[in-house]
């Protein structure tokens, strides 16, 4: 066996007490498989004296970066503090005194990718971030390694678990939003303050890493659309089934004529889509592919060891390269990032209305204006509420967004109309 590779880690919460514990555990193996020695020579905590459920010696904790930035020894870094401040510093300072990163945090990659795979570029180390995106489930990896050869036409995916969770809650057991979102807190899947997750920024960071990955271009998140999914209604689902369709928060980026599409919104798929029978919290990633057509890798999400899967994985390919900047990304290209105004899609919208003679026939017209054919209406009595108001459901066939927005600003102004309650874009 060749020399001992030290390694460090930034952070010691849940997913660090998993991951050194499983590290520990398959040492030998992992020595064998890369024909190296491992140390972990540095972790830093924020607390030296907090009982912690894995044995490590007292003398590596430490609560000094500049220990492990400093330390030539140490070649490998392991993030797993989260957020971008310090952890930005602290992974920049890693990777300009030559130790490779290996990260699992998405907010870093998503905020900063760009700027540290050159930083790991310069100095010939690698920065993997397997665990960032989808946990271990190996996307990543599929996209960097595997399909770098690629000519990617589409990601679509679900890569919220929480969103996804509460989703299935309301299709199968026919709860509200609300009803459904308390489960998921109660489970742990959903935190205190769910925003991020039910709002969809969660998947929009992940969206722009998987789109800047497969379309080898810098996707800067916040120039993505994002809609959440909180202002579904149960009954959504039930119209949703009549017309065949499953409703799920899917993270979307196409490449069309002028550059890539990507966006993160409720979206309506065909029951027997695949993805429409990903169910809880798991996560899937559909890729179109020219030469390879479609592939869905499907895998849990989130969790300490999914999490320290994805992990090991990379440190395994980090110790047979040798450290070096192989894998980093190329973001060769510098496509357009269009607005969502771009977009042509079948829209289902929900309306509610006040349950008179002409209702109908005033909406269909503005659609008719603004050149939006129509696929399918349903409309149904309300008897939930107590003046006589009506459910009035529009399919539309592909229309532009642009078109959608002047109809609904049109439709809002009549006066027999109360308000849009559903608009969730048709895939
Ligand atoms: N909260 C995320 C989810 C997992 O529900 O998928 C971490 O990104």
């Amino acid at each position: 066996m060749e020399d001992i590779t030290e390694i460090a880690i930034l952070g010691m919460g849940n997913i660090g007490t998993e991951f050194v514990e499983i590290l520990q555990h398959q040492l030998s193996e992992i020595e064998d498989i890369t024909n190296q020695k491992i140390k972990i020579s540095k972790i830093l905590v924020t607390d030296l004296n907090k009982e912690r459920n894995v044995q490590i010696k007292q003398n590596i904790i430490t609560t000094n970066p500049d220990e492990i930035f400093n330390n030539k020894n140490i070649s490998i870094v392991i993030e797993i503090m989260g957020g971008v401040d310090p952890a930005f510093e602290y992974v920049s300072k890693c990777l300009e005194s030559s130790k490779s990163v290996i990260t699992a945090n998405k907010d870093l990659i998503a905020t900063h990718g760009k700027i540290l795979f050159q930083k790991a570029k310069k100095n010939n180390v690698s920065i993997l971030f397997e665990a960032a995106v989808a946990s271990g489930t190996p996307i990543i990896s599929t996209l960097i390694r595997d399909l770098s050869y690629s000519n990617i036409n589409s990601i679509r995916a679900i890569i919220n678990g929480t969103s996804n969770f509460i989703l299935s809650e309301m299709e199968e057991k026919n709860t509200e939003f609300m009803e459904a979102l308390k489960l998921a807190q109660k489970l742990g899947y959903a935190e205190p303050d769910p925003t991020n997750d039910i709002e969809g920024f969660d998947a929009r960071y992940k969206l722009s890493i998987l789109s800047s990955l497969a379309f080898k271009t810098e996707v800067e998140y916040p120039k993505l659309h994002v809609e959440g999914i909180s202002k579904i209604d149960s009954i959504d689902f039930q119209y949703a089934k009549e017309l065949g369709y499953s409703i799920k928060l899917l993270a979307i980026a196409e490449k069309i004529k002028s550059g890539i599409l990507a966006r993160v919104h409720p979206a309506m798929i065909d029951v027997n889509n695949p993805l429409a029978k990903i169910s809880g919290a798991m996560n899937a990633i559909e890729i179109q592919e020219k030469l390879l057509g479609t592939v869905i890798i499907q895998g849990p999400g989130a969790g300490p060891s999914p999490t320290s899967s994805g992990i090991l994985s990379d440190l395994i390919h980090v110790l047979k390269t040798k450290h070096n900047s192989q894998s980093v990304p190329n973001l060769i290209n510098n496509l357009q990032i269009n607005d969502i105004k771009t977009l042509e899609s079948r829209f289902y919208l929900r309306f509610i209305v006040h349950d008179k003679a002409g209702v109908l026939s005033k909406m269909s017209n503005i659609l008719g204006e603004e050149s939006i054919s129509i696929a399918s209406v349903i409309q149904k009595e309300n008897t939930n509420l107590e003046e006589k108001y009506a459910d009035l459901v529009f399919m539309t066939y592909k229309s532009s967004q642009s078109s959608i927005d002047k109809a609904i600003q049109k439709i809002a102004k009549l006066d027999v109309v109360d308000q849009l309650k559903s608009l969730i874009r048709v895939e």
